[in-house]
């Protein structure tokens, strides 16, 4: 049985005290750790400050970082710093990322290689955009087998289906569609890792809020959620979490 996860993608959101505030509010409120993981993803700058408030029942995350150590990349976030604040996670290829900052599959894949070697945690994110709806298991099939090209080992790895005209819209997938997508990617992860694939958590992701998390997670192959906007607020985070091991 795989455990489920429940993730918060802040994005560009909140300031130093309202995170903290969130993290207080959220600590003592979150079930033990063996029976759903808790993660909460924020940008760089407050990685640290969450990290040493963290409460035992739950887990900070970076919502990006490059893949080189060190070096004159002005602005990157090297994967030996993150790993130095202390965070366990980092989302990778999150659509915003692929659109608004132009991030390849390819760029993608050195990224996770990185993260891998450095003892992070990746969270792979792949979806189709509305315009690729048609063609959106040739889609899925193309951004993963680039992004984990080269990579043996997956058993750290978390992947997030997005697709991306449900993310901010409100508009969510049908669990049920959600539901053959995700199958379809376990499917493809045993054909390229065998029964490891069995053990990899593959989460949801895209307009998810407490009225509806209810309905994917029932499904057999959506072990949780990937979460914006619902998941800034402490109060529907901690439902969606409590959701999570009725
Ligand atoms: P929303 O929950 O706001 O749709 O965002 C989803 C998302 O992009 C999580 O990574």
């Amino acid at each position: 049985m795989r455990k489920k996860v429940i993730i918060a993608n802040w994005k560009m959101n909140k300031t130093r005290d309202e995170a903290l505030d969130f993290i207080y509010m959220v600590n003592d409120k979150m079930p033990d750790q063996n029976k759903v993981s808790t993660v909460v993803c924020a940008q760089a700058i407050l990685l640290r400050c969450l990290v040493k408030r963290q409460g035992d029942n739950l887990r900070i995350g970076a919502e990006n970082m490059f893949y080189k150590d060190e070096g004159a990349y002005t602005g990157e976030i090297s994967p030996v710093v993150l790993k130095s604040t202390g965070v366990e996670y980092v989302i990778l290829g999150h659509s915003e990322r692929r659109n608004l900052f132009m991030e390849s599959d390819e760029m993608i894949n050195l990224k996770v290689k990185a993260a891998i070697n450095h003892g992070l945690k990746p969270i792979l994110c792949v979806g189709e955009t509305l315009e690729q709806i048609d063609d959106a298991d040739k889609v899925i099939d193309d951004q993963l087998r680039k992004c984990l090209d080269g990579v043996s080992d997956i058993s750290s790895i978390i992947i997030g289906y997005e697709p991306v005209w449900a993310i901010g819209t409100g508009k969510s997938a049908d669990a049920k569609i959600a539901e053959d997508r995700i199958s379809k990617i376990r499917k493809i992860l045993n054909d390229m890792y065998g029964a490891v694939s069995n053990e990899v958590s593959i989460v949801y992701g895209g307009s998810v809020s407490p009225n509806n998390i209810r309905s994917f997670l029932n499904e057999p192959n959506i072990d949780g959620a990937l979460i914006g906007n619902s998941a800034l607020d402490p109060n529907k985070y901690v439902e969606m979490v409590l959701a999570a091991i009725e």
